[in-house]
């Protein structure tokens, strides 16, 4: 085996080539700001004004990245998420103002209601319960809401059952049919999103995000999510976490062969820059290796705040 092994050889055998066109940057777009606060449990990661974001992007852009995922932190919350689907909402004027100056930046909008209601959940509540059906219509606002800014890919996160096809009727109603929907369809109940929760200021009021989100356990159930989520009209499935959900990731795409996206999500991000400012590892090394890993196991797309990191590593 060692003969291939060579240093001038071994490229050619390289099975796996990460591209910058595989990865996803997500930015954090606060209307309360009009100067960027770094996240504490999220060294190098920043919360930015409309204006920097348009800047952020421009940067990335120069460097070859073309795809964004939005999350906005609003000025105003309610116990509905008003200002998830109102037309001048942070993520609409995001993407207006984005648009303006990059017209060639690929913006991806996650719907969820999380960052807009006061309790942090995902969907409407009743006294302690999230509720699913009545929460729908108002994906479907917010995604319509979304794609009438100019976004150019809907993401729905909230797992709460029917969203796909709710979002995928509402946009098709209001005559968007071409706007394609990334659907977090295996979505865990996991603690790697600590770190989020801080970013994009979406902690809950009470109880936890486990009468939704998925059991860690399991990955029977993820089939059955990605089935149903492509069966309503998914174009992309997302796996989330991805690190620790390999073999989740693999089955998928082996079982469905459908475009498969996976989100490295804040709390792998902080490991690594944790033990990197600790001196521990190579922390761009270990970004490389780790999303490398990722795209072997089966992503056609990563979702990861280590683009900007090691996109001067990719082709
Ligand atoms: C909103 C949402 C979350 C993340 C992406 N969209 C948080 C959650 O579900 O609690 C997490 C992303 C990350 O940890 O990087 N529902």
């Amino acid at each position: 085996m060692r003969r291939l092994r060579k240093n001038i050889l071994r490229p050619l055998f390289k099975e796996t080539i990460l591209s910058k066109d595989d990865l996803i940057m997500p930015v954090f777009v606060d209307e309360n700001l009009n100067s960027k606060v770094e996240i504490s449990s999220m060294p190098g990661y920043y919360r930015l004004s409309i204006t920097e974001s348009v800047d952020e992007i421009g940067k990335a852009m120069e460097k070859g990245l073309r795809a964004f995922i939005i999350f906005g932190i609003p000025s105003s919350k309610d116990e509905v998420g008003t200002s998830a689907f109102i037309s001048d909402g942070v993520v609409q004027k995001a993407i207006r103002g984005i648009k303006e100056e990059y017209s060639d930046a690929v913006l991806i909008t996650d719907v969820c209601l999380c960052e807009y209601t006061t309790h942090g959940h995902c969907g409407l509540i009743e006294g302690n319960e999230i509720l699913n059906d009545n929460t729908l219509p108002i994906l479907g606002k917010t995604a319509v809401s979304h794609a009438e800014a100019g976004a150019d890919m809907v993401a729905p996160s909230g797992m709460m059952d029917g969203m796909v096809k709710a979002i995928r009727e509402s946009l098709d109603s209001a005559g968007f049919s071409d706007m394609p929907i990334m659907s977090y369809a295996a979505k865990y109940a996991s603690a790697f999103y600590g770190p989020f929760r801080e970013a994009a200021e979406s902690g809950y009021s009470f109880g936890d995000r486990k009468s939704y989100q998925m059991d860690i356990h399991n990955s029977n159930e993820a089939i059955r999510e990605v089935e149903l989520d492509i069966k309503e009209g998914a174009d992309i499935v997302m796996v989330k976490p991805a690190l620790a959900y390999l073999d989740v990731l693999k089955r998928i795409k082996d079982e469905f062969g459908v475009l498969t996206a996976a989100y490295n999500v804040s709390g792998e991000y902080s490991m690594v820059k944790a033990a990197g400012k600790l001196g521990w590892l190579d922390e761009k090394q270990i970004a490389y290796e780790i999303l490398v890993a990722i795209k072997r196991a089966g992503a056609d797309l990563i979702i990861t705040y280590h683009a900007m990191d090691i996109v001067d590593l990719l082709k």
